[in-house]
């Protein structure tokens, strides 16, 4: 496998030397393994200048790239394409889910000049068995374009080898953590975006692995406490590349997943060749009843209550007998309150000559019924209040 890449990886260069740059290059991967391709910006700047050779001057031109799969607007779902800044080189990943044949299209763009110019990729994709243990770490000091490079790539599978305990490990999938639902991190030095590594393998999780399915980690984990991990299990040669362990998972594939059983067959499916007979219609049912009911009795109660609004209205108003076709009612019907009211004021002054209620006059005592004169109850011999407690004695005359 590894010869065969290698040969087709000189042969694309083979290929590369003879032609320029302009032919296609080649490649041929499996299915569930993370392809990574690096655009350089110095093959697309000799590209730019083809005469640089002569002349031995190379710029270092900002360049940015457009990636697309031939014929087509944008790039198949498995492919990304991630370039930091125009300075630095692009990169193309993904992990294959089907095999097929993708011819993708590379267009570079030099910033300084607007030239442009393209390269061809033909991605053939052959099938292989899924490997059946995944493992997914979350690594939280990276950035996706650091972690493409192979060297890097490499460090990483190194760590999780060791971590694994086996040789036969497979980089399955590499994500950005933003693709994922991440934040993007403040624009601060010690902040990255984090980036997803899954991995797989033929051999099943080593101890170390299995302690993620443990209920004492997961709960660890939850409570957001720092999870211990024992000293034979972090693997990290490079600060940078350790993983957050409350953010690892294991994936079993290794077991055949249940197949759902086939839906079972309801009545009324037609036997084949058979003409289709159209069930007989139901009966007729009669609407008049819900018409009455829908219709007629709420007209009738409305123009029920209609009259007997009517009636109320015109028949039975305050002041309507003495109604005048030429005075609007209203001014009839303030006319008469008047002429009441006035009535009214003159029966209550006819009444003035009744003396006021005693309770209402001043100084008077409710149990003698007497009347003392304000002036002698003022004198400073008799307390006020005791006057108000012991009327009977206090107001005796002396
Ligand atoms: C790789 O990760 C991306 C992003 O999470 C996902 O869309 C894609 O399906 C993954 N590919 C495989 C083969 O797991």
């Amino acid at each position: 496998m590894a010869g065969e890449k290698s040969w087709l990886f000189l042969s694309a260069v083979w290929a590369v030397s003879l032609l320029g740059a302009n032919a296609d290059l080649k490649f041929t991967i499996p299915v569930g393994k993370l392809f990574t391709y690096e655009l350089m910006r110095e093959t697309f700047q000799n590209d730019f200048q083809p005469l640089s050779i002569l002349t031995g001057i190379l710029y270092d031109d900002p360049m940015v790239f457009k990636c697309n799969l031939q014929h087509f607007p944008d790039l198949p779902e498995w492919l990304r394409l991630t370039q930091r800044h125009p300075y630095d080189n692009g990169f193309l990943y993904g992990t294959p889910t089907s095999p097929g044949k993708s011819i993708i299209e590379i267009n570079a763009i030099n910033k300084r000049t607007y030239e442009t110019t393209n390269e061809k990729l033909i991605i053939q994709v052959i099938p292989e068995k899924t490997l059946p243990y995944h493992a997914e770490f979350f690594i939280k000091l990276r950035e996706i374009e650091k972690v493409l490079p192979s060297p890097v790539q490499d460090e990483i599978k190194q760590d999780l080898q060791k971590l694994w305990k086996t040789e036969a490990l497979e980089i399955v999938n590499i994500t950005n953590a933003l693709d994922r639902g991440g934040r993007v991190p403040f624009p601060l030095a010690g902040h990255y975006e984090g980036v997803y590594v899954k991995v797989g393998s033929e051999k099943y999780f080593s101890d170390c692995l299995q302690r993620v399915l443990t209920p004492i980690h997961q709960k660890q984990c939850k409570a957001g406490s720092k999870v211990k991990i024992p000293g034979g299990c972090s693997y990290c040669s490079i600060p940078s590349n350790c993983i957050t362990w409350c953010k690892t998972k294991l994936f079993d594939f290794s077991m055949p997943e249940p197949s759902t059983p086939p839906p079972t067959m309801g009545p009324g499916i037609l036997e084949s060749g058979e003409d289709f007979d159209p069930p007989e219609s139901p009966p007729g049912r009669d609407f008049l009843p819900d018409y009455l009911v829908t219709v007629i009795v709420p007209l009738i109660l409305a123009i029920v209550l209609c009259i007997l609004l009517a009636y109320i209205m015109c028949c039975r108003r305050e002041g309507v007998e003495k109604r005048n076709a030429k005075t609007p009612e209203i001014q009839l019907y303030h006319h008469h309150t008047i002429h009441g009211n006035s009535n009214e004021l003159r029966r209550m002054a006819s009444g003035r000559g009744v003396p006021a209620p005693m309770s209402t006059l001043p100084m008077f005592n409710f149990r003698t019924g007497e009347r003392a004169s304000p002036l002698q109850s003022d004198s400073p011999r008799i307390p006020l209040i005791m006057a108000q407690h012991e009327p009977s004695i206090d107001t005796l005359p002396r």
